[in-house]
């Protein structure tokens, strides 16, 4: 069997391990968008103990991307040269690290409304929907369907923030088409009600994601390596269903994408229906199943992510080869050096019980950490 703590060729990447770090939002990010020491101090920490792949929180591809002061965002030359300062630090260790480039869509509209603008969306949602109803969330304000130049536009705000983390130093970019963010809000049904070639049946539906994958590959080039994290399922009555996902993959892995991270689409309003499942013996690694038949069926590397925090479970999985690499997200905010403890043979369970207290904090503007032993109502 491979072993999981041995470097690993990705692309003409070599990881330290199989391990990544998947994105997680800090609320460290400064006015303007502007990366801090805070930001640089974490990320470092994770590097030094020995994640094989970090993948940061997501950052905005453009200013109508931004739902606050403080997104962290990637649309001009400037951030280029503040990511640099994140990345000069991380390249003293072996760990690689890859960009999150990210459009919330409708989601931005509260902030896009202050500032005078309207939010882009595929479509017109009804405001009774499911969709629409996060209680944690502010309300959606204006928002308009993207015209078909502002699609386009968006597709090319993708690629040039990507090749902006690509001269900032980044080692690889993913592409956020899961949780919400704006590519799923077209991959969606429940989302996306249009009439023209953006809309209507699934490869309509697919072509902004096709279309970003191969502006951001002819940007890039040939070499760069570039990872998608795509939701093949909503977590919501009436949305994308995971055999429409499962074709969605098929098309992505033909335009230009190296690498899947395997999560769900739309979320709902309880964490039962959002990737940040709570997790239980049974309910480990909760997306297993999908990447599994993805992996098995597409001839493309993948990441498996959702509630793993075995390690006896992670090894079968790679065993019977159901993925390449191993994401986790909660278990890091909590135990930044848990591969090195599992390398040195400590196998006990990761001790996250995804409580989802790291959420909550976030949520009241608080920093990204554990708050498992924080009474968060004081
Ligand atoms: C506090 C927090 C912030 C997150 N931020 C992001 C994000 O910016 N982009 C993203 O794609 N996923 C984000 N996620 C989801 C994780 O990357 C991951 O998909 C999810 O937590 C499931 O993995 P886990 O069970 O190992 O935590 C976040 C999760 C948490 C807990």
């Amino acid at each position: 069997m491979r072993d999981l703590f041995q470097p690993l060729e990705l692309k003409n990447l070599e990881l330290p391990n199989s391990f990544v770090m998947t994105a997680a939002a800090d609320n460290l990010t400064g006015e303007g968008g502007k990366v801090t020491d805070a930001q640089i101090i974490r990320l470092a920490k994770l590097a030094k103990r020995g994640v094989g792949l970090i993948i940061t929180g997501g950052i905005g591809i453009h200013e109508s991307a931004r739902s606050s002061a403080t997104s962290p965002n990637f649309d001009r030359e400037d951030f280029q040269y503040d990511y640099e300062r994140l990345i000069r630090e991380l390249q003293k260790y072996e760990t690689k690290i890859a960009a999150q480039l990210h459009h919330p869509g409708i989601w931005t509209s509260y902030y896009q409304n202050k500032r005078g603008r309207e939010a882009v969306a595929p479509s017109i949602i009804e405001n009774d929907s499911d969709y629409l109803n996060k209680a944690h969330l502010p309300h959606i304000g204006d928002y308009h369907p993207a015209t078909d130049e502002e699609i386009k536009e968006i597709i090319n705000y993708f690629a040039e923030a990507a090749h902006r983390a690509q001269i900032a130093g980044f080692d690889a970019v993913e592409i956020h088409s899961a949780h919400d963010s704006l590519i799923s809000q077209f991959l969606s049904p429940i989302t996306n009600k249009r009439s023209d070639k953006w809309g209507g049946s699934l490869q309509n539906r697919c072509r902004i994601l096709c279309q970003i994958g191969k502006a951001v590959r002819k940007r890039v080039g040939d070499d760069y390596l570039v990872i998608l994290k795509l939701g093949v399922e909503d977590g919501l009555k009436n949305g994308l269903l995971f055999e429409d996902g499962k074709r969605i993959a098929k098309y992505a892995a033909i335009s230009g994408f190296d690498v899947l991270e395997i999560s769900q689409g739309l979320q709902g309003n309880s964490f039962e229906e959002m990737a940040i499942r709570p997790t239980n013996n049974k309910q480990e690694g909760f997306f297993r199943d999908w990447c599994k038949e993805i992996k098995s069926s597409l001839y493309i590397k993948t990441i498996m992510t959702g509630g793993l925090r075995t390690l006896n479970q992670i090894q079968n999985i790679i065993k019977n080869n159901e993925t390449d690499l191993i994401g986790m997200c909660r278990p890091f905010i909590r135990e930044p050096d848990l591969i090195r403890r599992w390398d040195k043979g400590d196998h006990r369970k990761a001790t996250c019980i995804s409580c989802n207290k790291c959420t909550l904090a976030l949520r009241k503007g608080m920093p990204l950490a554990c708050y498992k032993d924080t009474d968060l109502n004081k």
